[in-house]
This record gives structure tokens, C-alpha cells and sequence, in this order.
């Protein structure tokens, strides 16, 4: 028996609890606060994880004295857009909803992403509760109130910091999801031992192995560590004003490569995020903040769980100049000038402004490897 595990994220009136456990859709109702004041339910959920949960869902309403209903979307990015937006407000309005109608967001971050965005905006904001299926959204999107949807002009370029009334997390729904995906929610886990727990990153060389093959009590422990640490960032900086900054780590090199690639399947987010993470240690070391062990630590635990963790593991070669046309994409651009996390030693971030590009493209030029 798991038992539930619970974290709060303190955030004022807009508080709420990370409940993680090995099955929670059968204490949906005792977990989710008020649960009988509300009107009624309506389930958002994608078709591949619909199939995951057609029981539970159907469990669900057997036991509850409220109408639950169900709308699907098509897996994968595409679904975080306008269109689907729309779709969304207009299937879910179609349901003649109330302000006391609860969304139950059941999928990974695409889902999690547009679901936070509706509910923030839908009758001026009703409430949701976020249930996250994928090993990324467990640790990351389903914490810290970041909704949005995707912009012809970028990724996640419209949208609110909208929280959820609670976030439930259970580990058993991981067991259909794809090894490269797994890899994904690792890579956000690596990075918040990076920025900001030497200990938790002495643990992840021990035990990494675990987390991606899934064993329980590794699992458990790595994602309260990480939403542990995501919370306590987003009750500092809930807007990103500040220190919420250091949880783009490795993500403005990733992002750029990410970019390159045109956001397609050949290289997934957690995977550029890896190879960003790879690249943000040695421009650290480069630039004499960091040092060479680091780099070294970070290569050998990458070999020990055979992650790739370089471009040329991907096939993909970039100019210095290509890299930094697409580093300029990053919305993160402030003033025309690049920022990076960088980190002085793990466990350990600063904030970098790009004054001088040479000393970028000097370092590119060696390193695009
Ligand atoms: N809001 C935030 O703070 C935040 C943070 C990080 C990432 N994100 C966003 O999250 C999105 C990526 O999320 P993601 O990686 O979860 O991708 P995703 O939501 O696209 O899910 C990946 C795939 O896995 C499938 N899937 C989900 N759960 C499954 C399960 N248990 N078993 C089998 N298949 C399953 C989905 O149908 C989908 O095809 C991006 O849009 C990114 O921008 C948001």
C-alpha cells in the first residue's frame, strides 16, 4: 500500500495541496476540498489517455450524486491553439455549466496547459483540479498555475497564471506511458537537483535508474522532492518577477534547439532540455563560474542511465550563428540581450545577461558537439 503523500503550495488564498499516491481517482471525491459544493463536474481529457481512464471515470460517477460529463481533445501540441481554445469554451458552455462546475483536468501538459487557460477565463474563472498523467506534468506543469496555448508566433505565448484547487498525482497511470516520455519528466527532475539540492542530485546518481523504470518508493520520493521544490519557487515568485527564472535552466539552449528542429517529434522537450542543461554547465565552466567536475558529474550520469545528452546523439548540427538566430526566438529575450541560468555549482544558479555575444559564439563555436 502507497500511502498519500501530500505537499502544499502557499500561495495566500490561492493555497492549495499536491496529493501523491498510487491511485488517487478513488479518493477523488475526499480529496478535492468543498467536493460537495460543487454543481457538477465536466472531464477534459485527450483520446489516448481517455482509454486509461474510461473506468475510473465511470467509477466516479457511480459514486457521486453530480452529472459528470466528458469531452476529449486530440492528443499531442496541436491541441494547445486557438481552435481547440474554442472548441473547448463552446463544448464545455454547451454543458450549461455554473460558476460551481469543477473542470478535472486528466493528461499531460498540453491538456493541463489549455484546461488551466479555460477555466481561468470561462464565466471569468471557474475551478479546476489538475491530474496530471505524464512523469512531465506530474513534476512540473500541474504545479505553479501557468496556463497557455501556442501563438503563430510562438509556444506559449498566450495565457494566465491561474491556479488549480488541487493537483492529484498517482503513479500507477505512468505505467502505459512511452519510455521516451518517462525520459522527459526525468529531465525536469535532474534539473531541480541542479538549481537548487546537491543532495537530491547525490540521490538521483544512486537511484535514477529506479525512477526511470519506475520503481515506487523511488518514484514517490523524486516527485515530492520536485514538486517540493517547484512550490517553494512559485510561492516566492508566483509571476515570474524573480527567482521563478531559475526553473528555465537549460531550457533557453533547449528551447533553441528545440526551435531548430521545428518543435517536431525528432527531439522531444525533456530531451533538448537535457542537451540544454548539458550546454548551460559548460557555458558555466566556459564563462569560470562553474567548473570542469561539473561537467564531468553531469556526462557520467548521463552515461550511466545511456540518456543522450548531445547533439550529435540526435544527428543535429547547428552553426554558432544558426544557434543564436534561434536562442533570439526565446521569449525570455529581454532588451535584445540573451539570459541564461547558469549554475556556480549544483545546487547553486545565477542569472546571466549576455553583454558581450563573442564570448557566446566563441563558446558555441567548440562546444555544438
Ligand atoms: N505550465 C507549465 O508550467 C508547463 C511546464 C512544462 C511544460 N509545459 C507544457 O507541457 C506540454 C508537454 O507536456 P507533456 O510532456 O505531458 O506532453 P503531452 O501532454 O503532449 O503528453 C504526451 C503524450 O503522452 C500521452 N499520454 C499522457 N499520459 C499518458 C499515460 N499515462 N500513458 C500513455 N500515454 C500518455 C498523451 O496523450 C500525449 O500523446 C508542453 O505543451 C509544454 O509547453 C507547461
Amino acid at each position: 500500500m502507497v500511502k498519500i503523500n501530500e505537499i502544499k503550495v502557499n500561495l495566500g488564498n490561492r493555497s492549495y495541496p499536491i496529493y501523491i499516491g498510487n491511485d488517487l481517482f478513488s479518493s477523488f471525491e475526499k480529496l478535492v476540498e468543498g467536493f460537495s459544493n460543487y454543481s457538477g463536474l465536466v472531464v477534459v481529457t485527450d483520446n489516448q489517455v481517455k482509454k486509461l481512464i474510461n473506468e475510473k471515470i465511470f467509477s466516479l460517477k457511480k459514486r457521486c450524486d453530480k452529472s459528470v460529463s466528458i469531452i476529449c481533445l486530440p492528443p499531442g501540441e496541436n491541441s494547445k491553439s486557438f481552435k481547440y481554445f474554442e472548441f473547448l469554451c463552446e463544448k464545455i458552455l454547451e454543458k450549461k455549466i455554473d460558476r460551481k462546475t469543477l473542470l478535472v483536468c486528466i493528461g499531460g501538459g498540453v491538456i493541463g496547459d489549455l484546461v488551466g487557460l479555460t477555466a481561468s477565463v470561462l464565466l471569468r474563472g471557474v475551478d479546476f483540479v489538475q491530474m496530471p498523467t505524464t512523469l512531465l506534468s506530474q513534476v512540473d506543469s500541474s504545479v505553479g498555475g501557468k496556463t497557455a496555448i501556442n501563438s503563430k508566433f510562438g509556444k506559449n505565448l498566450i495565457g494566465t497564471f491561474y491556479q488549480p484547487k488541487s493537483v492529484l498525482i498517482s503513479l500507477n497511470i505512468l505505467k502505459s506511458l512511452p519510455y521516451r516520455q518517462i525520459i522527459c519528466g526525468y529531465a525536469e527532475i535532474l534539473k531541480y537537483s541542479l538549481i537548487s539540492d546537491n543532495n537530491f542530485f547525490l540521490w538521483l546518481k544512486k537511484n535514477g535508474h529506479k525512477i526511470i523504470t519506475l520503481e515506487k518508493t523511488s518514484l514517490i520520493h523524486a516527485i515530492k522532492k520536485s514538486c517540493e521544490i517547484k512550490s517553494k519557487i512559485v510561492s516566492k515568485d508566483e509571476k515570474e518577477t524573480g527567482i521563478r527564472e531559475i526553473l528555465n535552466f537549460g531550457h533557453t539552449f533547449g528551447h533553441a534547439i528545440e526551435s531548430q528542429t521545428g518543435f517536431s517529434k525528432k527531439i522531444l522537450h525533456g530531451e533538448a532540455v537535457f542537451l540544454g542543461m548539458f550546454l548551460a554547465i559548460k557555458f558555466s565552466a566556459f564563462l569560470s563560474f562553474g567548473n570542469e567536475k561539473m561537467i564531468e558529474n553531469y556526462e557520467d550520469h548521463m552515461k550511466d542511465l545511456k540518456i543522450p545528452f548531445r547533439l550529435s546523439d540526435y544527428n543535429l548540427r547547428f552553426t554558432a550563428k544558426e544557434f543564436i538566430k534561434h536562442l533570439r526566438f526565446d521569449k525570455k529575450v529581454k532588451n535584445s540581450k540573451l539570459k541564461f541560468i547558469l549554475l556556480e555549482q549544483y545546487g547553486k544558479t545565477l542569472s546571466y545577461i549576455l553583454y558581450n555575444e563573442k564570448l557566446l559564439i566563441k563558446f558555441l563555436e567548440k562546444n555544438l558537439e
